[in-house]
């Protein structure tokens, strides 16, 4: 089963029309909440229902969360004038339909427009993204299959329903997807792929090490930078492995994560999967220190207090720089004084491609916070600051530096299959 995301980047869907088409599912009310967070994720979103759907969920909802007229009816004078369902499939950049029932999914299969929302889907020329929700058995039923399969070799997405619990009593496949899912999927159908054929091993968060059983030395990240780059990696195209430390980020869609807890387990993670990967972001706060020796029972309070060794973790990174191949390495600097210096040091001595170095000692940018301000060194010398912008933002900037250092470099490597 799925994660719900329960998150969608902030801006990702701006300037895209996305039109919803809502059809007759006892999903129907999650339609909202996908209108909800399309609204939030920056696009215009104009939303069509059949009758069926009407009977779950009223117009009026969906017209207050999308402050645009809803379209219902092909032979209503009113909305043929206001809205026009030939209007509607033109002005869309990608149109989604969610909850789609078995029976708009045959219409949608088989060409049959016998109201507004299978019209406006014949008469449209962008992407379109289905997004199934019924009774398991109507969902495993053959002519389902094959309709879902005609339309997915027409090159439309079909975004598969969750297994679990559903409304009907049964149990299985067929519940309609987290809404926050179906918007991840619109953003990277409506983004550039021009990170394809690129894997990409991201590490975020903070790394925990020992003292005893119960207690850790750790620092400040969340591990929101990282996610925010794994995020938009996915969604332009790219493979994702997401090595994190311990974070309470929601795991971005597509993407596949690995959780470790302290500094030895996340660089054997990263030097385990390092074979797999074109390029490597390490975005991780990695503890630098920990605990000599961390002690096997909890520590019993001392009214003399105590002393903790600490001992210094070897940096493992030049040894991924003597195996780095065609491979791109960037990496971070969380400084407090001195960001530059400290940035082109750390560039030269991991030989790295980029350093992303971040003045962690700002209220708006660094640890905890959505924005950031970075300043960003080539190995060319090339600098660039970011004005303040969201970490999903900063990714992509981020992103956008790899693929230059890329168009200098050779294509990936062919895939190894290697975890
Ligand atoms: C309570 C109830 C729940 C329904 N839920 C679903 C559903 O989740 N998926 C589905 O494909 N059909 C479901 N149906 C059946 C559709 O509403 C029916 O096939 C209808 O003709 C679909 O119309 P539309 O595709 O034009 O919206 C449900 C019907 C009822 C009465």
């Amino acid at each position: 089963m799925r994660c719900p995301i329960e998150f969608v980047s902030m801006g990702i869907l701006t300037d895209k029309t996305v039109v919803v088409g809502v059809s007759g599912s006892i999903a129907a009310y999650k339609g909202a909440e996908l209108v909800r967070l399309l609204v939030t994720s920056g696009a215009k979103v104009r939303v069509m229902m059949t009758r069926s759907a009407m009977e779950f969920i009223t117009p009026l909802t969906l017209q207050t969360l999308s402050g645009e007229p809803v379209a219902t009816e092909i032979f209503s004078l009113t909305q043929e004038s206001e809205i026009g369902h030939i209007r509607l499939a033109d002005g869309a950049d990608a149109i989604v339909i969610a909850p789609a029932t078995a029976d708009v999914i045959a219409k949608a299969a088989t060409g049959i427009a016998d109201d507004l929302l299978t019209t406006v889907l014949l008469a449209a020329r962008c992407p379109l993204a289905i997004a199934p929700a019924m009774n398991v058995h109507m969902y495993e039923h053959p002519t389902v299959t094959e309709n879902l399969g005609k339309l997915r070799t027409r090159g439309v997405t079909v975004i598969e329903p969750d297994a679990g619990a559903l409304a009907c009593g049964y149990e299985g496949k067929g519940r309609l997807t987290d809404p926050a899912i179906i918007v991840e999927e619109l953003a990277r159908i409506l983004s550039k792929p021009d990170l394809a054929g690129e894997r990409i091993l991201i590490t975020a968060g903070p790394t925990q090490e020992p003292i005893d059983p119960v207690r850790f030395v750790s620092n400040r990240s969340t591990g929101k930078m990282g996610f925010a780059i794994a995020r938009a990696a996915w969604r332009r195209g790219a493979g994702v492995r997401l090595i994190a430390g311990p974070s309470a980020q929601p795991t971005p869609h597509g993407v596949e994560r690995v959780d470790t807890v302290n500094a030895a387990e996340m660089l054997s993670t990263v030097s385990r999967n390092f074979p797999w990967c074109s390029a490597l972001i390490m975005a991780a706060a990695v503890a630098d220190f920990r605990p000599k020796n961390p002690a096997a029972q909890k520590l019993k309070k001392n009214p003399r207090g105590m002393t903790l060794e600490l001992a210094a973790i070897p940096d493992e990174l030049p040894r991924f720089a003597s195996r780095k191949g065609n491979r791109i390495l960037i990496g971070f600097a969380a400084e407090t004084e001195d960001l530059e210096v400290n940035a082109i040091d750390k560039l030269r001595r991991k030989r790295l491609d980029l350093i992303v170095g971040n003045d962690v000692s700002r209220s708006d940018a660094g640890f905890a916070v959505d924005t950031n301000i970075v300043t960003i060194i080539g190995m060319d010398g090339g600098k660039e600051t970011t004005p303040k912008l969201t970490k999903d933002e900063v990714g992509d900037v981020i992103l956008d530096r790899l693929l230059a250092i890329r168009s200098a470099k050779q294509r990936p490597t062919p895939l190894r299959a290697t975890r």
